[in-house]
């Protein structure tokens, strides 16, 4: 299909515009509402067509300069082309609509904004490596392309933290001098609260390398790199050089986060969402569903006498019963949260639902809405699948507040915190 012009109408969750074209819907990156664009396809569909702009014939007054020299051709971010206080403004109406359009709900109020500082805040990067184009004896460092699988190389990215940028910089600079085994085709890192602190998780389909040496060498590169984990990702054995984990310091709580656990990755926000989250509760039993490493089991166990805390991945409920194991009133259980709600239903006054993107699910919110704990809180990263989910509950369920963490500035996501009170 060749180029075509199109008017954007509006910005959608997922980053782009959308715009019509003989009738059918475009999906276009890195424009604004009101732009007029020459686009050209990268897929077509029965239903829609994507596309990336070639030229911006009419830009849109808001339009600012990107700070990132990547930025249009890397796939990581969506929003630099606007001002950081108009993306936490797209964002809430995008919210809006998307609760409106899957979850029926009609909010007129408010909804809490929590900015972030804009750019550095990332503690944990996942970069790709990929044969170098021209070099045949050195490895590219970067992330996917925009509206692609090939990579787009980098030599520093403007939302991690300082320390990432060091650990981008020391990647580059072994591959140019051959050091990076060919071999490797990832690399993951997570930054302590502090900055001073990480660990590094390299994926290669077979650990055909020395890793006793690229250790040392990678250690006395990069200070600070307390753990380094490899991945043989053919046969998913790994092999951990140190620790296996970095203490993560949120407000009081000191956390162990291992290689493969989930952990929130702004390192700004994060106490203000820890004590957003628990504010004003209090009660006898409180249940921490999709716990994680234990982010606010911790802060939950303060006000509650009891809190059970359900966490399905391994790595993720190890670290959960270690961080929690000084705690009286704590029971873990590394279980699915369907499993858990089925084969133990406990009454309790408080369930904290974090999900990953896809949600809930039917099974949870029938569990839920059976079980019938007097508040819900519902922390999601995806606001198609909350709407989706806070329709499953509305016959039980109220929506008493809504809040917008902007963990994700430069990029489309949206974290919400929803308040569910029980139906009289
Ligand atoms: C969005 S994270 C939230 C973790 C934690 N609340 C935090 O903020 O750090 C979702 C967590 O749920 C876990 N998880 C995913 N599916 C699950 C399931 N079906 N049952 C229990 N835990 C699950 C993941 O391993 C991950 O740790």
């Amino acid at each position: 299909m060749d180029s075509f012009t199109v008017r954007v109408e509006k910005l959608v969750y997922g980053g782009e515009g959308l715009a019509y074209h003989g009738g059918k819907p475009v999906f276009v990156s890195f424009v604004l509402p009101g732009e007029v664009v020459d686009v050209f396809p990268i897929e077509e569909s029965r239903k829609f067509i994507r596309a990336l702009p070639a030229q911006v014939k009419e830009a849109a007054g808001e339009r600012i300069a990107a700070d990132c020299p990547y930025f249009g051709r890397c796939g990581g971010c969506h929003y630099q082309h606007l001002p950081y206080e108009r993306q936490l403004e797209v964002k809430r109406d995008i919210l809006h609509e998307t609760l409106r359009r899957l979850g029926k709900i009609e909010r007129t109020e408010e909804i809490a904004l929590h900015a972030s500082p804009p750019w550095h805040y990332r503690n944990r990067v996942q970069l790709k490596l990929a044969p170098h184009p021209v070099a045949a004896d050195r490895l590219q460092v970067g992330f996917h392309r925009a509206g692609s699988r090939t990579l787009c190389g980098i030599e520093q990215c403007p939302i991690s933290s300082p320390k990432l940028n060091q650990l981008i910089s020391v990647l580059n600079r072994l591959s140019a001098e051959g050091a990076l085994p060919l071999s490797l085709r990832a690399a993951e890192a997570l930054a302590d609260d502090r900055d001073h602190t990480l660990w590094l998780t390299l994926a290669a389909p077979q650990l055909d390398f020395d890793r006793a040496a690229l250790a040392e060498r990678l250690r006395t590169e990069l200070d600070g790199l307390l753990s380094l984990q490899s991945v043989e990702t053919s046969t998913e054995r790994t092999e951990t050089d140190g620790l296996g984990w970095i203490y993560y310091q949120v407000g009081a709580e000191r956390l162990r986060v291992s290689h493969a656990s989930f952990f929130q990755i702004n390192r700004h926000l994060l106490p203000v969402l820890v004590e957003r989250v628990t504010q004003n509760l209090e009660g006898k039993v409180a249940l921490d569903l999709y716990a994680g490493v234990g982010l606010f089991t911790r802060a939950l166990a303060r006000k509650f006498a009891r809190v059970v805390a359900v966490e399905s991945s391994t790595a993720a409920a190890a670290d959960l019963a270690a961080n929690v194991a000084d705690l009286a009133g704590v029971e873990t259980r590394a279980s699915s949260v369907l499993d858990f709600l089925r084969q133990s239903p406990e009454k309790s006054d408080l369930a904290l639902l974090d999900p990953p993107r896809c949600g809930l699910g039917r099974g949870v919110a029938e569990a839920l809405n059976e079980l019938a704990p007097p508040r819900l809180l519902y922390l999601s990263c995806d606001p198609s699948t909350l709407a989706r989910d806070l329709a499953r509950l509305a016959p039980h369920y109220r929506l008493v507040g809504l809040e917008l963490f902007d963990l994700f500035p430069q990029t489309f996501h949206i974290e919400t915190l929803a308040r569910l009170d029980r139906a009289a």
